[in-house]
């Protein structure tokens, strides 16, 4: 038998995705005529105050590029001299951003071990016992990644507990939310889930992800502390992160976050997983795919069907010494990527 037709890099990332028609049909709405740049037009305005509204209280939004930047100028507004980032050692902050922020920063990024992409109050403390010797870069800011790089989340108890430690240290605490998005859907509490992770919890500052939920590319750097909001406008131009034509980022965003839509894409995005997981998992050893918390699966592959699984579909490795994989689904996943995937999948390995 040979193969079924490839569903292309379907599985790859949700930034292998293309951008929601609705994203794009606001990107033309915004292209009529001419707009004052860097922010002083009618549809950043409009973003900002649907930011205030889904955060339920006056927030600082600044819209920026990219979610490397995005943390780079999140983690410029949350730090003072000489302090460092205490960080989980997968966090992407630490792994795949090419060192930005401390080539940035000029600070230290301080991995914590994490378990399954999470660390925990006891790791965080023990990083504490650095405070006040004047030898060791000072813990100044706790960065989480919600959801995790390895596709958990941290429950609303745990970061209360988090931002509670940290906060109880002098620490500022801020997320990585690149896909807040896929952990507020799984957390099924709607648009109340996101205050309930991020404002009642006490966090800082957040990076809200755009570009992995549908977005054609826009992130935004949200201030819960207005305090250390203050100079952020400024820093967000030192770090290159001030889009002069800012209207076609607060466009899209306007886009998604009208009428809850970025809950629906991402819902869809994690109901997509649960699906990949149902329809794959009989075709692998016992234990070797986990059921997903949000949007995407690890599964434990032979590496020669993986490479052949691989040619015809392409996925990304994720831990090569476990012969493990990442196999992510996006807002637009379809059931018929789905069922070919599975399909391919059960060709290699014979099933
Ligand atoms: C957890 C996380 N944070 C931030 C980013 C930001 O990425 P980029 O700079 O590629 O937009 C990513 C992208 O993969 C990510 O997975």
């Amino acid at each position: 038998m040979s193969m079924p037709p490839s569903p292309a890099c379907a599985f790859a990332s949700d930034n292998a995705a293309g951008a929601h028609p609705l994203v794009l049909e606001a990107l033309v709405e915004a292209n009529h005529g001419h707009a004052l740049a860097y922010g002083e037009d009618r549809w950043t305005k409009r973003c900002e105050a649907l930011f205030d509204e889904l955060f339920g209280q006056p927030v600082t939004t600044l819209l920026a590029v990219n979610g490397t930047g995005a943390n780079v100028l999140a983690l410029a507004g949350l730090l003072n001299q000489a302090e460092a980032v205490l960080c989980s050692d997968w966090s992407h902050i630490n792994v795949d951003e090419t060192g930005a922020p401390e080539r940035v920063l000029g600070a230290k990024l301080i991995p914590l071990r994490s378990v399954a992409g999470r660390v925990s109050v006891a790791e965080v403390e023990r990083a504490c016992g650095a405070l006040g010797n004047p030898h060791h870069a000072q813990p100044g800011v706790l960065s989480l990644t919600q959801s995790t790089e390895w596709g958990t989340c941290y429950s609303v108890d745990d970061i209360g507990a988090l931002v509670e430690a940290a906060h109880a240290r002098g620490l500022r605490v801020h997320l990585d939310g690149a896909r807040i998005a896929n952990a507020v859907a799984a957390l099924g509490h709607g648009v109340g889930g996101l205050r309930e992770m991020v404002v009642e919890t006490g966090v800082d500052a957040i990076s809200f992800g755009g570009t992995k939920n549908g977005l054609f590319g826009a992130e935004a750097v949200i201030f819960l502390n207005l305090d250390l909001a203050a100079r952020g406008q400024y820093l967000r131009k030192q770090v290159n992160q001030l889009a002069s034509k800012m209207r076609f980022i607060s466009a899209q965003f306007c886009a998604a976050l009208e009428d809850g839509r970025w809950l629906d894409w991402a819902g869809h995005a994690n109901a997509m997983a649960s699906e990949l997981h149902r329809a794959t998992a009989p075709l692998l050893p016992e234990g070797a795919i986990g059921s997903p918390e949000v949007n995407s699966v690890f599964p434990v592959l032979p590496s020669e069907a993986a490479a052949t699984l691989r040619d015809w579909c392409f996925f990304w490795d994720w831990d090569t010494t476990a012969d493990q994989y990442r196999w992510m689904t996006a807002w637009d996943t379809s059931p018929d990527d789905i069922s070919r995937f599975a399909a391919g999948v059960a060709h290699v390995l014979g099933r």
